[in-house]
């Protein structure tokens, strides 16, 4: 455990997933919250006052605070790249929320902006630390299971935004479902495959109205260099509304590993047998675990997860499952090791 000070954090967007951030902040003595920022300035005062925390009006502010040494950016997609440089231009440390960018280019950007300046930066890549993706990662790196081939992730629940005027279901404000949910998914399956996919392609449906301009059922398929491949399906459709149906599939030259759909535990089966687990842990712990994992980054305890290299290649995939939704085409990729 380290001995550094607490990290002091300031978040700049409070909407819906700085809740999570800020329940985290108060689950771990690593960092503190120091202020927030929003656009909509009352909404920045309410939880400034429900946190415990100054509320400061402008960018310029959050950076001339001296305790501020790591901003969370909690703001809409498009806004990431802009407000992203002007944190990491300030010297300080950055967790940024998925998707790095709305742009590849953007992307890159902002790593080689961190880069240059020997900063952290961290992308909410969230479900990298759920216990049962962790769970499922540590089977396939232990070799039990041999080298993935074939990954299936289902993640489909009912409408959650908002209102028809949510920022999420504009594409030039959210990039469109692949790049804002979808990045979830094929990041997962590129974690667990272990290589950058060669190629993707992705089918979409509108099925809430076909007057969305997002498909809000996705289907993305991955192919890798070495012959493996996936299929990602999320979608924000289903009925009854408040279902969440969660299945993950890796399988394996030597096994499968599953959490199949109406289970908590994790399953592993290969000629020696089955075995079955629950991993502990509630979606309160997945945000607590992805601060800890940025604050052991910045007091240089561990590697950024994920690497940023990763984070900017997520981008990639995911832009390029938009740019096949357009044109119904696959879309060719540099895959390979990293
Ligand atoms: N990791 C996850 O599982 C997960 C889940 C949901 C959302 N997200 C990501 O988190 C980010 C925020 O999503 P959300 O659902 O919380 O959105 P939201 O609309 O609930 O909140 C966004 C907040 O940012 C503020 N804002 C907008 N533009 C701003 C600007 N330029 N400067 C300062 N404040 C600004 C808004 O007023 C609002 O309070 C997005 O990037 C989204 O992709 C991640």
């Amino acid at each position: 455990m380290s001995t550094s000070p607490s990290l002091g954090i300031a978040i700049i967007g409070v909407g819906g997933i700085a809740e999570s951030h800020m329940a985290a902040l108060k689950m771990t003595d690593r960092a503190h919250l120091v202020c927030v920022q929003d656009m909509d300035a009352a909404r920045a005062r309410h939880v400034a006052i429900e946190q415990g925390c100054r509320a400061v009006a402008t960018l310029d502010d959050v950076f001339e605070c001296a305790e501020v040494g790591a901003v969370i950016v909690c703001t809409p997609n498009r806004t990431h790249e802009e407000i992203g440089m002007r944190v990491l231009d300030t010297g300080r440390h950055l967790l940024m929320e998925k998707p790095l960018a709305m742009t590849v280019e953007g992307a890159e950007r902002l790593a080689a902006a961190a880069d240059d300046a020997g900063l952290v930066m961290a992308v909410g890549h969230s479900h990298r630390f759920s216990a049962q993706s962790m769970a499922i990662n540590d089977v396939i790196r232990s070799g039990d299971v041999g080298e993935p081939r074939f990954v299936r992730i289902v993640m489909n629940g009912g409408w959650i935004w908002p209102g028809w005027q949510a920022w999420v279901l504009d594409p030039e404000l959210s990039g469109g479902h692949a790049l804002h949910n979808g990045v979830h998914l094929t990041d997962l399956a590129t974690w667990w495959i272990g290589e950058k996919p060669s190629s993707v392609f992705a089918v979409g449906q509108k099925v809430t109205s076909r007057a969305l301009d997002i498909a809000d059922y996705l289907v993305v398929q991955l192919r890798f260099p070495n012959g493996a491949a996936a299929i990602c399906e999320v979608s924000r459709a289903e009925r009854p509304r408040q279902s969440s149906y969660l299945e993950m599939t890796v399988v394996g030259s030597e096994g499968v590993v599953s959490r199949s759909w109406d289970a908590d535990g994790i399953r592993a089966w290969t000629e020696e047998g089955m075995a079955m687990w629950s991993p502990a842990g509630t979606s309160d712990d997945v945000f607590v675990r992805e601060l800890e994992g940025f604050v052991d980054a910045v007091d240089a305890l561990a590697p950024v997860v994920p690497p940023v290299v990763v984070a900017v290649d997520a981008v990639r995939v995911a832009t390029a499952a938009e740019l096949s939704l357009r044109s119904g085409r696959v879309v060719q990729l540099q895959g390979g090791l990293r």
